[in-house]
């Protein structure tokens, strides 16, 4: 038996946050973070849903913390909005949702995602720090009303934050697809968004706007994806190593990834060649296309000015020796790895950081 549920409002295109006018917005509590909030973009949208109230929660910062969030949550139990509106990439969006869903207020959540990448605008998770891990929240009423993909706020998105974004798109899309839950509907999405993705990605990096949107679109549809179908061990690892280390989020994911199916292909291989497949790359037989599409995926990585190693991101060996027990053991008991195609065993997380560590 499966399950698809799209609870989520879309509305994309140049544009789209002049929707918020039309949606009967009473008591407005915005969440982004200090950049929103300081260059006026965040007043500016919330000005244009005309509220009869407005106050903004700004302080978000990346890999927001649970502290952040039991702030947040007596912001929102303090002011009673009947909307709350997530402005920013997926920590802004993840602490909102975190802070609609502790309080349990029933007011409206609409997402603005500013990145192309998370997809937390339409997942049900959302992704708190404790004591240096990363907790992966998973609940369907985390899941935002409305989305709203606006093409004009990534005009000026910096082409760092596009490369890593961009690799959390592919992530997301590759994990989808070879995970153990998915199924018609999410092939359709995770296929779809990772051919997009694969070719605009370079594009967009180069400076070419209009390939923004379609990117933009890919991350969304492969948040829809993975929501229903479920990660896997990239994921696992890239939040443990985040939370020690907090290297952006798609950075670890572009490092972990090709390691990652390696380990993956063992059962995945015909799903790997056909996700290959989709984005154009030659190969027949499974195992050509395996290859091909790591080979690719590296090519892309080093196209993008992305790191190769956590020594190129600027960790040492010597502090993931250091850190290589609980780093394992927060991937181990990550819920991601649930969803992953080879069942996920300690041995398996040390063989992948190994790899990936590189040297000092
Ligand atoms: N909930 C989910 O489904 C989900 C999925 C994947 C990742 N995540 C989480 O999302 C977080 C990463 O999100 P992210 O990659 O979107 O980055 P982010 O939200 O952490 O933002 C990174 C930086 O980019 C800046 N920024 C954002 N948009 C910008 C723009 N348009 N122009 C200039 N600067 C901009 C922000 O101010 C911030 O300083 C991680 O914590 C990750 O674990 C959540
Ligand atoms: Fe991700």
């Amino acid at each position: 038996m499966q399950c698809f549920s799209c609870g989520t409002q879309i509305i994309s295109g140049s544009g789209a946050v002049s929707s918020l006018k039309s949606m009967a917005v009473g008591r407005l509590l915005v969440v982004t973070d200090p950049f929103f909030y300081q260059n006026g973009t965040a007043r500016r949208i919330a000005e244009g849903a005309a509220p009869a109230a407005a106050e903004y929660f700004h302080k978000v910062a990346p890999d927001p913390s649970v502290t952040l969030a039991a702030e947040g949550t007596a912001a929102v139990q303090a002011f009673q909005p009947d909307t709350v509106l997530a402005l920013g990439g997926g920590s802004a969006m993840d602490c909102a949702k975190a802070m609609v869903y502790f309080s349990g207020t029933k007011a409206k959540l609409i997402a603005i995602p500013t990145t192309s990448g998370s997809g937390s605008e339409v997942t049900d998770f959302a992704i708190l720090t404790y004591n240096g891990v990363k907790h992966p929240l998973v609940d369907a009423r985390l899941r935002p009303d409305v989305a709203i993909l606006d093409s004009d706020l990534l005009a000026e998105l910096p082409p760092p934050l596009i490369a890593d974004g961009g690799f959390d798109v592919l992530t997301h899309a590759l994990e989808a697809y070879v995970a153990r839950n998915a199924g018609a509907i999410t092939d359709a999405l995770a296929l779809d968004a990772f051919a997009t993705a694969f070719r605009l990605l370079p594009q967009s990096y180069a400076g070419k706007r209009s390939a923004r949107p379609g990117v933009h679109l890919a991350a969304t549809m492969a948040g829809m994806a993975f929501t229903q179908a479920g990660l896997g061990l990239c994921h696992a690892i890239a939040h443990s190593l985040g939370g020690e280390f907090h290297i952006p989020h798609g950075r670890l994911n572009a490092i972990l990834l090709p390691a990652v199916i390696s380990r993956n292909a063992v059962t995945a291989a015909d799903r790997y060649a056909a996700a290959a497949r989709a984005a154009g790359l030659e190969g027949r037989a499974d195992s050509v296309g395996v290859r091909n599409l790591r080979s690719t995926l590296i090519r892309l990585r080093r196209e993008l000015n992305l790191p190769a190693t956590l020594v190129q991101a600027g960790i040492s060996p010597a502090q993931v020796r250091q850190k290589a027990d609980s780093i394992t053991k927060a991937a181990l008991a990550d819920p991601c790895c649930a969803t992953n195609p080879v069942p996920v065993t300690e041995g398996m997380i040390r063989e992948v950081l190994a790899e990936v560590t590189g040297h000092g």
